[in-house]
């Protein structure tokens, strides 16, 4: 796929631009939370989204398949649906093709996620981080300058975790238990004491939606934290910046869905994450 850099203002009505949709996409359900933390931030605006079910999971593959995926997806979302901006909504995918998709449309707003390390850094106090990804973020180079330019502040134990977002993708809530035991009891102790973990990084956007299951597993003295929030407001930022926040109006409550696959899943993971309508 070409790679030139492309005009996102290329349909007809560039001036109604703000009143666009923001494209949200992720390899499959994990980008719905962080549709559910865009759509508090943001009220006013429309939002597709699109999850690449028929090529997920995205983190056990390599970088090329996800480049290539991410941008065949973004294309949908930009060509197709007319988005004025996009939101990466998977760790995985920002860390192999963000720079790409940037360079395709300079013009577009587009944010992506990392694992959260920085909010991990302020909220220790053991100085003892664990941070669950999937294989391909943390083999990431984008990920491994981020953990080295923290690697002074706090200990991080980093845990791939195999297997975990493919069982959310399936809503197979055993599998889903016994993956989540399997990594947190890999990952080392956690609790307030020093030397164990006392904050998570969920560096996968599929995990804050088992997050209920984490916590159990992991204690109550362990502070979780994923991005959603972050990126929500940083969402808002840029739209601000470009002019292109929608107006205030009458909230449209209804959430745009596709998907590469089926999409019975993703309207049962929507419906029940996101409580709200979708199309
Ligand atoms: N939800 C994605 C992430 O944040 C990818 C999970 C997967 O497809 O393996 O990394």
């Amino acid at each position: 796929m070409s790679t030139a850099a492309a005009s996102a203002d290329n349909t007809p009505g560039a001036a109604d631009r703000p009143s666009r949709p923001i494209g949200v996409f992720d390899s499959g359900v994990g980008g719905l939370s962080v549709l559910k933390a865009l759509r508090e931030a943001l009220p006013h605006e429309r939002f597709v989204y699109y999850a690449d079910t028929a090529h997920a999971p995205y983190g056990e593959r390599g970088d090329a398949y996800v480049l290539a995926r991410s941008q065949a997806v973004a294309r949908e979302l930009v060509e197709g649906h007319g988005a004025k901006a996009l939101v990466v909504a998977c760790n995985t995918a920002t860390a192999a093709a963000i720079h790409v998709l940037r360079a395709t449309w300079p013009d577009l707003p587009i944010v992506g996620l990392e694992p959260a390390l920085k909010p991990a850094v302020a909220a220790t106090r053991t100085g003892c981080i664990g941070v669950l990804a999937t294989r391909g973020t943390l083999a990431s180079r984008k990920f491994q300058a981020l953990h080295a330019a923290l690697a002074g502040q706090a200990r991080f134990v980093l845990q791939p975790c195999d297997g975990l977002a493919a069982a959310i993708e399936r809503l197979d809530t055993p599998e889903i238990v016994a993956a989540s035991a399997r990594w947190t009891v890999a990952i080392g102790r956690f609790g307030s004491e020093p030397g164990q973990i006392d904050t998570l990084v969920l560096g996968c956007t599929h995990y804050p939606l088992v997050s209920p299951q984490i916590a159990a597993l992991v204690g109550p003295q362990v502070t979780l934290i994923d991005s959603g929030e972050a990126v929500a407001r940083q969402t808002e930022r840029v739209l601000r910046a470009a002019g292109l926040l929608r107006p205030p109006q009458q909230a449209d409550d209804c959430v745009r869905l596709h998907a590469s696959g089926s999409t019975a899943t993703l309207r049962y993971a929507a419906r029940h994450w996101l409580g709200t309508a979708v199309v």
